[in-house]
């Protein structure tokens, strides 16, 4: 049985972290298990930046948004004696184990240190963009999805009474999770996601048609990550992070500025952004990060590691860390064509 055990948030914060620490130092309390939060991720596992949690520490956080420890995109893998550092900080802390709560890129790196140098991890499911696999919601997704909702139907009002092409852009970098459920939430008239390659001219007549036909407006909501039909459509080239990612944002702009070229409609851009990743996070990830958080202490305390925690069926059951390594869970046709419906 573990006695002590490490908590890290790492990638892009969310709402819901804080309620998944709480949770993991409430429930290991109760077995008089040791946690140390270590702050701003991976980055505090190398630095030895740590705290010991406690109950009375973490009270107060299940209704706040972001991560009381800091989060950051830092892999162990690209910093110099990356493994080496977090072997050093598991004895220097005399510690059994990490709960890493993270998106695809930590749980990976994460599914790696465990399969690969034998470093015992559990991992627990956050991301707005819910692209996790093996899990069918990951912490924080609800909440963006009531964000973006909510955008919808206050762009729903102005578009109406413009005439006016409205163009949401969501937070989407492999899938387009939030556009397809705020755009169905919403009644979107068309939404654009990376599964399903989009073809810039049909979208024009799909929206000059509902034109004659009386409806002298269109919502349309695009998931950052969409791309066009390969060969029809410019698209801008995108930056680098300081981690060789793309820096997504701004295809709402070029989306408009097609629509207005192609139909002659005026066309507005809303582009939502971090917002999505703020504030307090909503009942129901604030019930699946109390539940993960208090599934994934008892794991770590049954030294059960390699498992993330993982939402099938209402349950919240234990899965390898492996199965989800390496992956990323997209919208599946079946759930796109139920949004089409509703684009008439
Ligand atoms: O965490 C996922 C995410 O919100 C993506 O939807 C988005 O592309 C990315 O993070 C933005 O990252 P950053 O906050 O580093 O700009």
């Amino acid at each position: 049985m573990a006695t002590r055990f490490g908590i890290l948030t790492g990638g892009g914060d969310c709402p819901g972290l804080n309620a998944a620490i709480r949770a993991l130092v409430r429930r290991a309390d109760q077995d008089n298990v040791t946690t140390f939060g270590f702050r701003n991720g991976w980055q505090g596992v190398l630095d030895l930046e740590a705290e010991q949690l406690t109950t009375a520490s973490t009270r107060g956080l299940l209704h706040r948004g972001g991560t009381v420890l800091g989060t950051s995109r830092v892999d162990p893998y690209r910093e110099r004696n990356g493994v080496r550092r977090i072997h050093e900080a598991l004895e220097i802390h005399r510690l059994d184990g990490f709960v890493v709560i993270g998106g695809e890129g930590t749980l990976s790196a994460a599914a790696r240190l465990h399969a690969d140098e034998g470093i015992p991890v559990v991992g627990i499911p956050k991301t707005i963009d819910n692209d996790v696999a093996n899990t069918e919601l990951t912490i924080g997704f609800l909440t963006a999805v009531a964000t973006a909702t909510e955008a919808v139907d206050r762009l729903h009002s102005t578009a109406e009474s413009h005439n006016r092409v409205m163009v949401l852009e969501v937070m989407g970098r492999h899938a387009g999770w939030i556009a397809t459920f705020a755009g169905m939430a919403g009644g979107a008239d068309a939404i654009l996601i990376p599964e399903v390659p989009f073809d810039i001219e049909a979208v024009g007549r799909h929206l000059k048609h509902r034109a004659g036909v009386g409806r002298d407006f269109s919502i349309v909501v695009v998931a950052e990550g969409a791309e066009p039909v390969p060969d029809t459509m410019a698209m801008p080239v995108h930056p680098t992070d300081e981690f060789g990612r793309p820096v997504l944002g701004g295809i709402g702009h070029t989306i408009a500025r097609e629509i207005e070229r192609r139909t002659g409609f005026p066309a507005r851009v809303t582009q939502l952004g971090h917002v999505q990743r703020g504030g307090s996070p909503v009942p129901m990830d604030r019930t699946i990060a109390t539940r993960m958080g208090v599934a994934a202490a008892e794991l770590a305390v049954a030294d059960e590691w390699g498992k993330m925690t993982a939402y099938q069926s209402s349950l919240v059951i234990p899965v390898d860390l492996e199965e989800v390594a390496g992956q990323h869970k997209g919208v599946p046709e079946s759930l796109f064509r139920v949004a089409e419906v509703f684009f008439g």
